[in-house]
């Protein structure tokens, strides 16, 4: 069906075409109001691929200088933001050319020769999420330092540790923002791993096939940093799969984000009472006076499941698409935009909230380590190291916890003679065996919570931290964040 409105942009397809498009689908098939995200890549990408069709003689070293000059020009103007390109554009790639033309003339017009918007938007994807993946790294090692520290100053002040959300074993509170630690490192290396794989070129690959003029692939992939190039122009074009691992390792980082959250969330409630928020870091309520409310916790919580979605949304994409390029692909930025912006923001609120937003109430600590059965396992340990089979140990002290229970006594106000009565291997220092402090110590086994193990696996921690993280600080002020 034909539409009598007149054509709302000038032509940009070939004179195939006849009649403009229709001003809904042209709204719909547009990307220009996210794409533009990107413009300070395809900047770069269009830079690279310029120098290297002057580099080749495919066009003159002067006309490549020229376009290299509007490119900057472009750049400047969009910097200044003078550079606000409409849906005209239809995308950034578009706009950016177009602009091009405008500024330096005909001579824009060759920018695209040996090039596709196909190989063209696989690049800026790819430059893009290198600069973030680079970014994100650097917060999470940030981040990792920030529990780092806590958990130097936490190291004698004990935690009930749970399973099934029951008491089970008290711990130093080390330990347990130290777990929070290795996940953050395995979250940092998930993205190291993937890095090698994202930094490959796709630039030459053309629409679908390669290009019959004598392109020098691995000069643009050098000018820009690429480790290699795609050896295959199919997969170049179509292979997002740098994207879906990305989403899995930011899916990942959120799970461990949400973990944690949720732990804060229940330490901070009357029940638990073993954090206080400070205000800068709590919010209140509109009507109930008495609140103050763990919203970045459960803000974090809750953005985990767009990222979740959006890695979703990429596999289904992905799953039913035949070679090559498939307009389908044009969804996949969004979703990776939200994924990255997601988790930068959720790292740096957690950072900001383990800074300064926590504090321990050690005394109610201290207090609920001692109010329990947790030092039970001990008990069994402690006449099994005296030569009673441990599963006989274990019955005995079932028993002695049903009895305490039942007369509202702890196993610390058993008398000596209570315990001997129960097995004659007790002796007087049983009652130093069950104190908290001395249950925490005494798991000294390699990777356990007793206080030697945690300071030794402190200061391993510490020094990775610093030696990535003076890394990640002289790479970002090499590279510049563009975004
Ligand atoms: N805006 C498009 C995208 O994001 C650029 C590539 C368009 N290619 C094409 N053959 N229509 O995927």
């Amino acid at each position: 069906m034909s539409h009598a409105s007149p054509p709302t942009s000038p032509q940009t397809w070939s004179q195939r075409f006849e009649t403009a498009l229709h001003p809904v689908i042209a709204t719909f098939n547009a990307s220009i109001g996210f794409d533009i995200a990107l413009i300070e890549y395809d900047l770069t990408g269009s830079i690279a691929h310029a120098q290297m069709l002057g580099h080749t003689g495919i066009i003159s070293p002067a006309e490549a200088e020229q376009l290299v000059q509007g490119l900057e020009q472009i750049r400047q103007e969009y910097r200044q933001g003078q550079f606000q390109p409409g849906i005209e554009a239809e995308d950034v790639h578009f706009a950016v050319e177009r602009r091009l033309t405008e500024l330096v003339g005909n001579v824009g017009k060759k920018l695209h020769t040996a090039r596709s918007r196909n190989d063209q938007v696989g690049t800026d994807t790819r430059l893009y999420l290198r600069d973030q993946v680079r970014q994100i790294q650097t917060q999470l090692l940030e981040f990792q330092k920030t529990l780092l520290d806590l958990a130097a100053q936490q190291v004698e002040t004990l935690i009930p540790g749970y399973t099934h959300l029951q008491r089970a074993q008290p711990l130093s509170l080390a330990h347990h923002l130290m777990a929070y630690v290795e996940m953050v490192q395995r979250d940092w290396e998930r993205l190291e791993d993937g890095y090698k794989r994202l930094n490959t070129s796709p630039l030459g690959c053309g629409a679908l096939a390669g290009t019959s003029f004598p392109i020098d692939r691995v000069y643009s992939a050098n000018l820009l940093g690429f480790d290699r190039i795609y050896t295959n122009s199919l997969d170049g074009v179509s292979d997002r799969d740098f994207a879906v691992e990305f989403l899995c390792a930011a899916s990942l980082i959120m799970v461990h984000l949400s973990r944690l959250s949720e732990e804060v969330i229940l330490w901070a409630s009357e029940e638990f009472g073993f954090v206080t928020l400070r205000d800068s870091c709590a919010t209140g309520s509109s009507i109930m006076p008495q609140k103050k409310n763990p919203d970045v916790p459960e803000l974090v919580r809750g953005k985990t499941g767009r990222v979740f979605g959006h890695l979703q949304a990429l596999l289904v994409l992905m799953k039913g698409l035949p070679l090559a390029y498939n307009k389908d692909l044009q969804e996949d930025k969004e979703a990776l935009f939200d994924a990255v912006n997601t988790v930068k923001s959720c790292l740096a609120a957690m950072t900001i909230l383990f800074q300064e937003g926590l504090e321990f109430r050690t005394e109610r600590l201290a207090a609920a380590v001692e109010s329990d059965f947790s030092n039970a396992t001990d008990v069994a340990d402690y006449l099994a190291a005296k030569g009673v089979p441990f599963r006989e140990a274990y019955n005995l002290v079932g028993k002695v916890v049903k009895t305490s229970l039942a007369q509202g006594k702890l196993l610390k106000d058993l008398t000596l003679d209570e315990w001997q009565a129960l097995h004659p291997a007790f002796a007087e220092d049983i009652y130093a065996a069950i104190a908290p402090r001395q249950v925490v110590a005494a798991r000294n086994s390699l990777g356990g919570t007793g206080f030697e193990q945690v300071r030794q696996a402190i200061a391993t921690a510490q020094e990775r931290n610093h030696t990535l993280l003076a890394q990640a600080h002289t790479l970002l002020a090499q590279t510049g964040r563009l975004s």
